[in-house]
């Protein structure tokens, strides 16, 4: 994964490629089937999550099939150099590390309405020396509601709006959650940690464990969090309500979150399942800031071209054992696949309109 640095053009390309490969055979990771089998019992595969996110949300061409409606943002990467002490990551020597980044909602309407309890996310693209990335993209909870791609898939299905009220079938809801206890417990988590109403003050979360490696090539768990330095935000109102809010805050000054290392206990803290919360009193390395700068549309410049794939890591960096990284993986690059070969109807969301 590392030593990938390539032109948004070059990306797209690269990704239809790997598409193509995968699309020649059934490859198996994690448990997650990269390609249609077309024999024996139904298997889940990329294609089928991305279509189950399409007939949940409704088909959009040109946009991300999850995640739709965002925004572009640039800034950069203040690393303290602490990190050196886990993983021997160029991007954890102390420096200055160029980002582009791009805020979302969750879901795959591009053209939702913003209310102040949307969960949200935040995918960022760090560049490093030597043609090196490091991708994260994370959300605003503190677990993740589903153990599998199998579950997210499912869960995609069950709260699928009814058509004839526009809204998730509560019975169909409740049937689902009971039938799943981890979604269960990490929803009652999430429902400790209410959204707070802006984007420049959530806490944004990877919830996936990775792996630090030295340069002895020993291996700690760890869990990235990105905590906002800001506690004072410009409020804002509308159908854009948190893109206007985080509009005016960044027109104002730099917006800014520390960028923080969990660092988890092998063989107590689970690293394969991300519904789980590690203990709240975990050792933490403060990795540095994530400064956020720039606000614009997105546009083939900046990030619309960009997959935040969570496993294009640099070298000191590996996924966990945790297959749900796989299957995000997979989904990401179908989901770009597919958008990269469409025209978008509509303009994305305009910076310049969120005055
Ligand atoms: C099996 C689980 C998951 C599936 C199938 C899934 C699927 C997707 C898909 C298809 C996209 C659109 C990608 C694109 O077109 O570029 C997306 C975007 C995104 N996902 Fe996930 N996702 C999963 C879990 C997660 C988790 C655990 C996180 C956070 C830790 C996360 C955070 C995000 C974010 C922030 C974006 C937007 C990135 C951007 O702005 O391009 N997802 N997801």
């Amino acid at each position: 994964m590392g030593g990938e640095n390539i032109s948004p053009r070059l990306n797209r390309r690269a990704l239809l490629g790997a598409a193509l490969v995968a699309g020649a055979g059934a490859v198996s990771v994690g448990g997650f089937l990269f390609a249609e089998n077309g024999i024996g019992p139904a298997r889940l595969t990329a294609r089928r999550v991305v279509d189950g996110l399409q007939a949940a949300n409704g088909f959009v061409p040109g946009y991300r099939r999850n995640h739709a409606k965002g925004i572009a943002v640039a800034g950069r990467f203040d690393s303290t150099g602490a990190g050196a002490e886990l993983s021997a990551a160029s991007v954890f020597r102390p420096g200055t590390y160029p980002l582009s980044g791009r805020f979302s909602l969750a879901g795959g309407k591009p053209f939702a309405t913003d209310t102040a309890a949307a969960r949200r996310g935040f995918g960022l693209r760090i560049a490093l020396a030597a043609g090196e990335e490091w991708r994260l993209a994370l959300l605003n909870i503190p677990v993740f509601t589903d153990a599998s791609a199998q579950d997210f898939h499912d869960r995609t299905a069950a709260y699928a709006p009814d058509p004839s009220t526009g809204k998730p079938d509560p019975a169909r809801v409740r049937d689902y959650v009971a039938a799943h206890p981890k979604t269960a417990a990490a929803l009652e988590v999430i429902e400790q940690h209410p959204a707070t109403a802006s984007f420049a003050t959530s806490t944004f979360h990877g919830l996936n464990a990775f792996e630090c490696v030295d340069a002895n090539g020993r291996r700690t768990p760890v869990r990235w969090r990105l905590e906002p330095e800001t506690v004072d935000v410009t409020a804002a109102s509308g159908d854009n309500q948190l893109f206007t809010s985080l509009a005016r805050d960044i027109r104002r000054g730099p917006v800014r979150w520390k960028l923080i290392a969990v660092v988890g206990i092998r063989g107590t803290d689970p690293t394969d399942d991300p519904t789980v919360a590690w203990p709240a009193d975990r050792r933490r390395i403060d990795l540095g800031t994530i400064v956020v700068t720039e606000i614009a549309t997105e546009t083939a410049a900046n990030v619309r071209d960009v997959n935040f794939d969570p496993l294009v890591l640099p070298n000191g960096l590996a996924p966990s054992d945790d297959p749900v990284l796989q299957a995000r993986s997979a989904a990401y690059a179908e989901s770009y696949r597919r958008r990269a070969g469409e025209t978008a109807v509509r303009q994305p969301l305009r910076a310049e309109e969120l005055a």
